[in-house]
């Protein structure tokens, strides 16, 4: 029955394998979006009910935070039962509902796989402590008798944790943990636990999932010698991984969580045989780097610095997301530059990064906003927007560990922002009411009724991208006029040739061009059509 059902959801979309190349992809987490039952906390039935306000924004797919079984020690990163809805968010029959929701308006939906490590409470780890050492049941995770092993790894979250081993009193014996100690790693060197993650990735994609976050996969192997990351081991498993998904489906996408420097997140693409996608985390500080610093110079080292990727690959750019700005793919130079300006107040930092939206850490600059958006969708790669940050909504940093960016979807400036029916107290984080970004003014009522809005530029940059090929597929190459507070670069795709220029500085400037390749042609300005003299 439920594979009837997906099969006819899936035939809704277009058949086209390299979709994730076009696509404009949108953050959200279920518990954020919209309540639709009224008990505080979001669900599928309110992201549902939601599914138009996506459409109209013009995103072509959805990226959801887990929404598994878990104790949400980590927002349901700690994952106990990887084939069942936290009962917070809904049904399976919730869930079918809303995928098939979203196929009929040809969004596709991307979930997680987070199979680097369970929750402690899932029961693979329950079975595991209890079992002989030496079992293939203990041996689900990663045991040890000391805590001496794999010294050369680095911890995460070390704001959190002291160690990467935790001791656990009922298998005396200490467990091995990137993360949290409430997160034990799944142990790759055991067969049956390759078994165990292919069924629940069976289970999603059989439902018709469009694609898998590989979250954290760095770390997936531990060797002695080496700081556990990007191991061969791991890329012989994705391997593995990615031959599983092709010869079972069509269409689909795997996307690598690799918080990496450009030559070792681009071993996630393989020849073409590991993901489809990578994030470019490297990039994203030095966006914010090169606004402040109004010298485009960041942004064309780092890319210089990224190797070309196979064909069928594709990098995912973010500016935000919901984790803190991470800040391990800088220098400590640059970590010290990029707190000191975007993070003064020390309650804004946790672990290595910066714990604010997009709006807050541009000092609510319109303008900045749209010149960081705009090269979002303009370098190579695909976007991904961050719920909340199409309308410029506020942050909290007086919140716990990352929730401060985790706040109520804004609606309107009805009670709790017209998230929620509940009794405001029983929000599951509460509204943003900070006097600048207060959810009375910055809501998508207020911004859907003013064409100016954020909301409707953002409205006209995402079809403006879905209008031209180049911005996905398409070649760069960097012009360097004397100038370096103006960043310019050309996107090419066969005849479709665009040139973005975008000034980095918070006053005009002027930029000569070399543009005589180009002799002859009429340039047209993208957002009003506007035609220009001929180039001469
Ligand atoms: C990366 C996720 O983005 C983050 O939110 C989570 O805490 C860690 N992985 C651990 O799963």
């Amino acid at each position: 029955m439920s594979r009837k059902f997906a099969k006819s959801s899936s035939i809704l979309l277009d058949d086209n394998p390299l979709w994730y190349r076009d696509a404009v992809i949108y953050e959200v987490h279920v518990r954020a979006f919209h309540d639709g039952n009224g008990d505080g906390i979001g669900d599928f039935q309110g992201l549902s009910e939601k599914l138009d306000y996506l459409q109209d924004l013009g995103v072509t797919a959805l990226w959801l935070l887990p929404f598994y079984v878990s104790p949400l020690k980590d927002d349901g990163y700690d994952i106990a039962d990887y084939t069942q809805i936290h009962p917070d968010y809904g049904t399976l029959h919730d869930f079918r509902l809303f995928l098939r929701a979203a196929h009929e308006r040809g969004i596709r939906v991307i979930t997680e796989l987070v199979i680097n490590h369970t929750s402690d409470q899932h029961p693979w780890f329950l079975r595991a402590r209890d079992a002989k050492p030496g079992t293939s049941a203990r041996n689900f995770y990663v045991w040890s008798d000391t805590q001496e092993r794999y010294p050369e790894a680095r911890i995460i979250f070390k704001d959190f944790e002291p160690s990467n081993w935790s001791w656990d009193p009922m298998a005396k014996a200490y467990y091995w943990h990137r993360f949290y100690s409430h997160q034990p790693d799944l142990n790759f060197d055991n067969p049956e636990v390759h078994k165990a993650i292919f069924d629940a990735l069976d289970f999603w994609l059989d439902m018709g999932v469009d694609g898998l976050r590989l979250d954290a996969v760095p770390y997936l192997y531990e060797r002695e010698g080496t700081n556990c990351e990007n191991l061969a081991e791991t890329h012989a498993f994705l391997k593995k991984l990615r031959q599983h998904v092709d010869s079972k489906y069509k269409n689909r996408m795997l996307l690598a969580e690799a918080n990496q420097w450009p030559e070792d997140a681009v071993a996630y693409f393989g020849d073409g045989d590991e993901c489809h996608m990578a994030f470019h985390f490297p990039v994203m500080p030095r966006l914010f780097m090169s606004l402040y610093m109004e010298d485009r110079f960041p942004i064309i080292d780092i890319l210089d610095q990224t190797p070309a990727i196979p064909e069928s690959s594709q990098w995912a750019l973010f500016l935000r997301n919901h984790d803190e700005l991470t800040l391990e793919m800088v220098t400590d130079e640059d970590r010290d530059y990029m707190y000191k300006v975007y993070a003064s107040d020390p309650r804004a930092r946790i672990n290595l990064g910066i714990r604010r939206r997009l709006a807050p850490l541009l000092a609510t600059n319109r303008r900045r906003v749209e010149l960081l958006n705009s090269l979002l969708f303009s370098l190579p790669g695909t976007p991904v927007i961050y719920y909340g940050d199409e309308i410029g909504m506020g942050d909290n940093i007086y919140l716990g560990d990352r929730n401060g960016v985790r706040t109520p979807m804004q609606w309107s400036a009805d009670r709790n922002a017209g998230f929620s029916r509940t009794n405001p107290q029983r929000l599951y984080l509460p509204v943003i009411i900070d006097p600048e970004h207060h959810y009375e003014t910055v809501n998508v009522d207020a911004q859907q009724q003013n064409p100016a809005s954020l909301l409707w530029w953002m409205k006209r940059l995402v079809l403006l991208r879905k209008n031209y090929q180049a911005f996905g597929r398409g070649t760069i190459e960097f012009l360097l006029p004397d100038n370096r507070k103006v960043l310019v670069f050309v996107r090419r795709l066969s005849d479709e040739i665009i040139l973005v220029v975008a000034n980095l500085s918070r006053f005009v400037n002027y930029v000569e061009l070399d543009l005589s390749a180009y002799k002859g042609m009429v340039p047209v300005e993208l957002f009003g059509h506007t035609r220009f003299p001929s180039m001469s």
